[in-house]
């Protein structure tokens, strides 16, 4: 079975965390598996990071950077990969997704951070506030989407 990770931040109000959800269950409906890790839990072991095919990152706004937990990860995959030569790091297909209060400028900041992985499918989605259904839809058709880049 293909495997997908789910890897953000939601920390103030749950709403990276529902838009998560969401991606996690159009990659579900593809028929991936996926395991989701919310960095506010704790500190996701990059040494996990290659098993997975594609990944989905999601982060909230903050000041128009990523969430702090993202950042860890991403250091943490610089030196990995740099540093530790650990294969499998680099070459994945993904997605982002963020969530904002009204900035949204994160943003630029994910597709430059983020460029490390592989490549980027589709656009960055973004939200303002807490998502609603058609939100939650457009996430779930962005978990489909990374999913149907797979060769
Ligand atoms: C420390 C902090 C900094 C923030 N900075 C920004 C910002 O620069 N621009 C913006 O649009 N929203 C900003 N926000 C708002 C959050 O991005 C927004 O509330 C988001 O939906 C929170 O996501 P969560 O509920 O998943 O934690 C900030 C929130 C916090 C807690």
């Amino acid at each position: 079975m293909t495997k997908s990770l789910v890897l953000y931040h939601s920390q103030e109000y749950g709403n990276t965390a529902a838009m998560a959800e969401a991606v996690a269950g159009g990659l579900r409906e593809a028929g991936f598996e996926v395991d989701s890790f919310n960095t506010n839990d704790g500190r996701f072991d990059v040494r996990r990071f290659p098993q997975y095919d594609c990944v989905a990152f999601g982060s909230p706004d903050y000041y128009s950077y990523i969430a702090g937990g993202l950042k860890t990860f991403m250091d943490d995959h610089y030196i990995a990969d740099v540093r530790d030569g650990l294969e499998g790091l680099r070459g994945k297909p993904y997605v982002l997704f963020y969530s904002h209060g009204g900035g949204g400028r994160v943003k630029e900041a994910m597709e430059r951070i983020f460029r490390r992985i592989g490549t980027l499918t589709g656009e960055p989605l973004g939200c303002r506030g807490k998502p609603d259904k058609q939100v939650l839809q457009a996430c779930e058709a962005l978990g489909k989407q990374l999913a149907k880049s797979l060769p």
